[in-house]
């Protein structure tokens, strides 16, 4: 049984004061929700910030993005090294956001997802279709290329103990979220991929939605059985709805 999941995605959002606020409403609201794993990913100045707020708290920190190479003359740039020192558990590896705007391909997406597990950082992969690839009938080949990206660098193995979430770049930030069925059939297919690379971690992989998730949709997401979790947006600014989030996915 795959323990649920929720990643908050602060994006490049928050300031000191809004965040020690964010988090004096959060922390409190999130106490007690034993079952489900919690994790933040504030922007890079405030990896700190949060670390120490959320110090005993259960809930981890994770962030937004990393460089593949281990130090030297990448200026502006931060390491995996660098993340696992800021005490991060987690860094979200190839989002859409990063493709779309910071023209990262999948070879890149591949590098910084290698490095990231040489640093003993959990990449959590993110992968999703446009709107125009779905209306083309391409969602299932576009994930299974995003993906074949990390398999062909790091062999079929690649994918144990990594978080997978699928994000339609059509639904983030819309409020227009896949249905669950919708997306139980990528998720199925996702799982499928990753059980063909390795039948014995493919099932126990936690496989996270994101893209316009709620306090509302999020119980009949999770109710599907190959959704382990979610990736949240827009709604991890909101302690309520942050929180009614984590409420749904613990157990
Ligand atoms: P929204 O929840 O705002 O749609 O964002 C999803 C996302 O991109 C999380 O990484």
């Amino acid at each position: 049984m795959i323990q649920n999941l929720v990643i908050g995605n602060w994006k490049m959002n928050g300031s000191f004061a809004a965040n020690e606020q964010l988090l004096d409403a959060l922390l409190p609201a999130l106490a007690g929700l034993e079952t489900v794993g919690i994790a933040l990913c504030p922007p890079f100045p405030y990896l700190s910030q949060a670390d120490w707020r959320l110090k005993d708290s259960g809930i981890a920190l994770g962030a937004q993005n990393l460089n593949e190479h281990e130090a030297g003359a990448h200026t502006g740039e931060v390491s995996a090294a660098m993340l696992k020192d800021l005490g991060c558990r987690y860094v979200l590896v190839g989002h859409s956001e990063r493709r779309s705007l910071y023209g990262e391909t999948d070879a890149d997406t591949a590098a910084k997802f290698s490095a990231a597990r040489a640093a003993g950082v959990v990449p959590v992969l993110c992968v999703g279709e446009t709107l125009a690839e779905r209306e083309r009938d391409e969602t299932t080949a576009v994930v299974y290329r995003q993906l074949d990206a990390i398999r062909s660098r790091l062999g079929a193995r690649a994918f144990a103990g990594s978080v997978v979430a699928y994000e339609p770049v059509w639904a983030i930030g819309t409020g227009l979220s896949a249905t669950p069925e919708q997306a139980q059939v990528v998720h199925a297919a996702i799982r499928q991929y990753l059980c063909e690379c390795d039948t014995i971690t493919g099932p126990d992989i936690a496989l996270l939605y994101g893209g316009s998730v709620k306090a509302d949709n999020a119980a009949a997401l999770l109710a599907q059985p190959d959704i382990n979790g979610a990736l949240v947006g827009g709604a991890a600014l909101d302690a309520d709805a942050f929180a009614a989030i984590c409420r749904a996915a613990n157990g």
